[in-house]
């Protein structure tokens, strides 16, 4: 790929460098303060009644993609972007729900939680009902208004941001307590169930539990996590391929099905006692290529080594080495693009402009790929210029306007007080 001769990458000579952040394909936070007040005030017109809002975040992944679902390492951080979800209990048992992104309603029972065979938003909210209730918790009947300014289906977790305000609200308007760790599962359980997705539990877990300025690394094993701060000389920049994903279309399925493979036959020769990939070493895979098909043997080192690399990021991290993970976020994508061949031309573009911007540490895609965004470590003082490149080469090269999103890494979800509502 051909990026323009080196004079566009001097801050002088790149047109819109200062007008960048003004432009409109660029967001730094969502107006918060704003849409909670406009969420507030149209449940009052709405439902004529004051509600309750509860607030998650979506996500997105710094390193260790496709590795959760394989008992691996991952490390995301929760983003300012969320899902709002106001609430206030009723008397009967029915949930009524309106999305004001979808411009569109739903009502149901919470004695026969149905799901629609068509795949629709509402579908989310009804899962969530549908396993709170399965595991015994008595929910209240309950108007919801949900808003969201996590850009949907752009790989950021818009559907965990959901279903965890979703459970939360549904939670909090029957006054029911829950510890958030088993929210996190039955939201896992939800897209499981109800929306035909065999996710990790990555995207639910960092929307509650993630913090301010911290990338949270996590055994999606054992669950133990560890909060790492992100140094102040650099800037989380999402830049958005509006390459839409489809997770339920069944190619992230047959990922998880490549990876149960790989288990299957190296547990019958030789390995008996491994519980998934995360137990597997590179010499073990090695050993065991004869055996396995290529495409599993490529799916199986994807997840061995981005295990790997998770791990010393996460060293990298806490020295505050930028350039070292930097070097393992490439690492990354090219493991996902080549061995798990989840990247797509535009996902790949967007890495390859970023490369050639001074100040930037490293890109590569994220979350379950096929389209949506990457992720990139830029310094802060070359943010500026790194928007007004990206935007000018993706569109130049692909013909499609990218979006971009710069980042601060933000809370978990939870129950949003009138005073926090700025
Ligand atoms: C999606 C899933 C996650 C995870 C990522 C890939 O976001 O919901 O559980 O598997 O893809 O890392």
């Amino acid at each position: 790929m051909k990026l323009d001769d080196g004079s566009s990458n001097d801050p002088e000579n790149t047109p819109g460098v200062d007008t960048i952040m003004n432009s409109p394909i660029v967001r730094e936070r969502g107006n918060r303060r704003l849409l909670v007040e406009g969420l507030r005030a149209d449940f009052q017109r709405l439902y004529d009644r004051e509600p309750v809002i509860f607030r998650a975040p979506g996500r997105v992944n710094l390193i260790g993609d496709h590795t959760d679902y394989n008992d691996g390492l991952v490390m995301p951080v929760a983003i300012e972007f969320a899902t709002y979800v106001a609430a206030a209990a009723r008397e009967d048992r029915r949930v009524r729900v309106r999305s004001d992104n979808f411009n569109d309603s739903a009502e149901f029972c919470l004695d026969e939680v149905e799901v629609p065979q068509s795949s629709q938003w509402s579908n989310y909210v009804r899962g969530v009902a549908g396993v709170l209730l399965s595991e015994n918790t008595s929910l209240r009947g309950v108007d919801l208004l949900i808003d969201s300014d996590v850009p949907i289906g752009a790989g950021l977790s818009s559907s965990a941001a959901l279903e965890v305000a979703s459970a939360l609200a549904l939670l909090g308007a029957a006054n029911a307590s829950m510890e958030m760790i088993k929210v996190v599962q039955l939201c896992q359980r939800a897209e499981h169930e109800y929306v035909g997705t065999r996710c990790g539990i990555m995207d639910q877990f960092v929307s509650c539990f993630g913090k301010a300025n911290r990338a949270l690394m996590l055994d999606c094993r054992s669950l133990a996590y560890e909060l790492v701060r992100v140094p102040d000389e650099v800037r989380i920049v999402i830049c958005n391929t509006r390459v839409e994903r489809g997770l339920a279309s069944g190619s992230y399925n047959d990922r998880r099905r490549d990876c149960e493979t790989g288990v299957r036959v190296m547990q019958a020769h030789g390995l008996p006692s491994i519980r998934a990939l995360r137990d597997v070493s590179m010499a073990e895979l090695e050993g065991c290529q004869d055996w396995l098909p290529e495409t599993v043997y490529r799916r199986c080192r994807h997840v061995i080594t981005e295990n790997a690399r998770v791990a010393a990021a996460a060293d990298a991290l806490k020295t505050s080495d930028l350039r070292s993970f930097g070097a393992l976020m490439y690492q990354s994508h090219a493991s996902l693009r080549n061995d798990y061949e989840v990247s797509c031309k535009e996902l790949d573009v967007m890495v390859e402009v970023a490369r050639a911007v001074p100040g930037v540490y490293g890109a590569r895609m994220t979350g379950g790929g096929f389209g949506g965004c990457t992720v990139n470590f830029v310094r802060t003082e070359a943010v500026k210029l790194f928007l007004a490149t990206m935007e000018r080469e993706y569109t130049r090269i692909t013909a499609r306007t990218p979006e971009l999103y710069v980042c601060t890494p933000g809370d978990g979800a939870g129950r949003l007080l009138e005073e926090s509502a700025t």
